[in-house]
């Protein structure tokens, strides 16, 4: 039974942005995961006093955030955008709740973990000293899972990957105006629709371009994909470059990735290490040349492979082509593993 009431022992959690994409994404997985907990605070923006949501078939008010006191939570899952994580995280911290942030605002903080569970959630046996564990950026986290075993066996030289990331990647908003302009360029081909999420319209379309561009002509998304694999793999000097592309996809990121070992790559080996990786499905294992896709795909918590090929000219180079729910593996389903993983070694 997750919802305990009376079990001193589960904790209380507060949910930041549980009307959002991730945070709706995470109260369904609590329930399917049945995550033991004794309270659950659901918490947003004003916009949403009023509203209740279910959750293990208890209907809880949706609270602004601003009125909670984070001393009333032993863990706290933080899915509202940087600026909120940036407010409230440390205060929540600070007031006892041991943070899970799924934002970019404490991902390079030398004092803040970077866990991915499958790759280091040793990092879990103790509590962060900024009481906050950050949960990487939804592209990178299918990434490190597939580099890590890779890195183990050959050494890894170079990544250069090409994402095809979905409108869900933007939450509610963005699937939202997916929708709507395709429907009015399905009217009016002229028509882009609006465009306040993603410029230009994402219907019909592909933009080389997420979140702000810097100085160096790579955006935060790509600079984002370089830093982050570097932390997690603790590889300070691997070379990982990125072009990051939004696709008209409603749901589920996609990447091709070209990775080069220090060693010659044998196909049959690589595919029988990656399928063996928990939570992993290799599609052309059996079959050469099967491929997952976003709208295939039926495990919605595997990280998805196919294509994989190793270069016939250097055999140090190989390609994988790889799909992962972006709601679940690259943000609520790893918070909530980085929950499972602190309740498990009784860190919370
Ligand atoms: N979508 C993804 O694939 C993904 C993956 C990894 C990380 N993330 C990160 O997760 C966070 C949430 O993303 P999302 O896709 O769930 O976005 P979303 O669907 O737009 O949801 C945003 C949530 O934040 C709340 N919120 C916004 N402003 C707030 C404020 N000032 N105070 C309190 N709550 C506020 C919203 O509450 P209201 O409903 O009341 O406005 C809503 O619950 C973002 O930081 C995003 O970068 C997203």
């Amino acid at each position: 039974m997750p919802y305990t009431p009376h079990d001193p022992r589960a904790p209380r959690i507060a949910l930041v942005g549980a009307t959002g994409a991730v945070g709706e994404t995470l109260i369904r997985l609590i329930e399917d995961r049945a995550f033991r907990y004794r309270e659950i605070h659901l918490l947003a923006s004003p916009r949403s006093s009023g509203r209740t949501l279910h959750v293990d078939g208890v209907a809880h008010p949706v609270s602004p955030v601003d009125t909670f006191d984070f001393a009333d939570a032993d863990l706290a899952f933080f899915s509202a955008g940087t600026d909120v994580s940036r407010k409230w995280a440390p205060e929540a911290a600070a007031r006892g709740a041991l943070v899970i942030d799924n934002t970019n605002a404490f991902r390079m903080d030398p004092r803040t973990p970077l866990v991915v569970p499958q790759v280091n959630a040793d990092l879990l046996a103790r509590r962060p000293a900024s009481g906050i564990v950050a949960n990487p950026n939804c592209s990178t986290i299918p990434l490190v899972r597939l580099l890590r075993p890779v890195e183990d066996r050959w050494g890894l030289r170079k990544v250069v990957v090409s994402t095809y990331q979905a409108a869900s990647g933007r939450g509610h908003s963005g699937t939202a105006e997916l929708r709507e302009a395709t429907r009015a360029a399905l009217a009016d081909p002229a028509d882009a629709g609006p465009q306040a999420e993603f410029r230009p319209t994402l219907a019909f379309n592909v933009v080389p371009f997420i979140d702000e561009l810097l100085d160096s002509g790579f955006t935060m998304e790509e600079q984002k994909m370089l830093q982050e694999s570097r932390k997690i793999l603790d590889l300070p000097h691997l070379d990982v470059t990125t072009t990051c592309v939004r696709v008209p996809v409603l749901n589920s990121h996609s990447e091709a990735a070209w990775v080069e070992c220090d060693d010659s790559v044998d196909r049959a080996e690589l595919v029988a290490r990656l399928g063996a990786l928990p939570e992993v499905t290799v599609h052309d294992r059996e079959v050469p040349g099967a491929f997952p896709t976003p709208r295939t795909v039926t495990e919605a918590d595997h990280v998805h492979v196919g294509r994989v090929r190793v270069s016939p000219h250097d055999p140090r180079g190989f390609w994988l082509w790889v799909v992962a729910d972006n709601l679940r593996i690259g943000a609520a389903l790893n918070a909530l593993q980085i929950a499972e993983e602190l309740v498990a070694r009784g860190t919370l």
